[in-house]
């Protein structure tokens, strides 16, 4: 992507960059931007934005809705995250500035972890072996075989390949879904909607790891947890818009699925009234499979701050026309 370099306008102050996050450690993204940009960019910590006019840059995590539009020489939006629909939420964003997202080997490598310890949790029936504890039961359960456990990972992408490489180590047969054919070694590969539905006639458990979009919005519904072998379990780390509450609720209750592992809910943080709290199948995380580590992600942000003064192509840089 070529661009203009960054002017510096006026005197005193150059260019800066907005830091806007209600749920993140401001002053330690502040301490790692300060390491890691070129010294020309201020570090400006909201609401302290000063001339909105220097503001070149925001790093964001559900900018409130305007921000984005006062700022009349913003070049680059950063999402302070992998996916970027938290960006779309604000009705006044300006469309013609490029969002980036984060990719980042300390979030993959953090997502691979946790979608491990989920997958294998299920598989030694932990959430199982917990409520017999908490029962006092001493049960024993008959264990299942790696190699005969089959693993779909839905998103192949730059979480989900990691994850499915990691799974593979385990010895599971790992499978993973993505919107355009692929082929990785020692993954079997599915693509397109016939592909999921292939993938998943096969999978003892699955793990989503998708980006929220207008394809893959409530792809967790009925029909995707019917596909699945009776008793299978599912992890759901990308977004909590990807299934449909009720129909995931009625298929635990059923026992068409035996475990549900959410890290991520259609409405966050999920209220206290809602079934999946108390329900005795379902595990629940507040949104923490991956961080994004500001003394990892500071030297991403920079080292593209630095393509885009250099007119080179930013890594990253959202397509809104597939939505991810
Ligand atoms: P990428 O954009 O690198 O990968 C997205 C993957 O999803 C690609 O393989 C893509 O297919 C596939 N995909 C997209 N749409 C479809 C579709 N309609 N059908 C089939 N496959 C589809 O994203 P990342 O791996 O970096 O991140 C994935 C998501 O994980 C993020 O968008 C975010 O929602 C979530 N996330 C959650 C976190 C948490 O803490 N819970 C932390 C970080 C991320 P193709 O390869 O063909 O393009
Ligand atoms: C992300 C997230 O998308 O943290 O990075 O959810």
């Amino acid at each position: 992507m070529a661009r203009p370099r960054v002017s510096m306008r006026g005197t005193g102050v150059l260019s800066a960059l907005l830091y806007y996050s209600k749920q993140d450690p401001a002053e330690l993204w502040a301490d790692e931007l300060k390491k890691a940009l070129p010294k020309d960019i201020d570090i400006r910590l909201h609401p302290d934005i000063g001339d909105p006019g220097e503001i070149d840059f925001v790093l964001c995590w559900q900018p409130e809705s305007g921000l984005l539009a006062s700022l009349p020489n913003l070049k680059l939006i950063f999402s302070m995250a992998a996916g970027f629909d938290h960006v779309l939420q604000d009705p006044e964003r300006p469309e013609h500035i490029p969002i980036v997202r984060i990719i980042d080997e300390t979030l993959s490598t953090m997502m691979s972890e946790f979608a491990v310890y989920a997958v294998l949790g299920f598989h030694r029936y932990m959430p199982e072996f917990h409520r017999d504890q908490r029962q006092l039961e001493w049960q024993r359960r008959w264990p299942r075989f790696t190699a005969d456990t089959h693993v779909g990972v839905l998103g192949l992408g730059a979480i989900g390949t990691d994850v499915a490489h990691k799974l593979a180590v385990f010895g599971f047969q790992v499978h993973g879904w993505s919107r355009t054919e692929k082929a990785i070694e020692g993954i079997t590969c599915h693509f397109g909607e016939d592909g999921l539905f292939e993938m998943l006639s096969q999978c003892q458990q699955i793990v989503a790891v998708l980006p929220l979009t207008r394809e893959t919005k409530g792809i967790l519904n009925k029909n995707t947890f019917n596909a699945l072998p009776r008793g299978a379990y599912v992890t759901n780390i990308g977004r909590g818009g990807h299934v449909v509450d009720q129909d995931l609720l009625d298929a635990l209750g059923s026992g068409q699925i035996s475990g549900a592992f959410l890290d991520v809910f259609n409405e966050e943080p999920l209220p206290t009234d809602h079934p999946y709290w108390s329900h005795p199948s379902v595990v629940m995380t507040p949104h923490i499979a991956g961080e994004i580590v500001p003394r990892s992600c500071a030297k991403s942000i920079a080292a593209n701050i630095e393509r885009f003064r250099e007119g080179d192509a930013v890594i990253g840089v959202a397509d809104l026309d597939k939505g991810y």
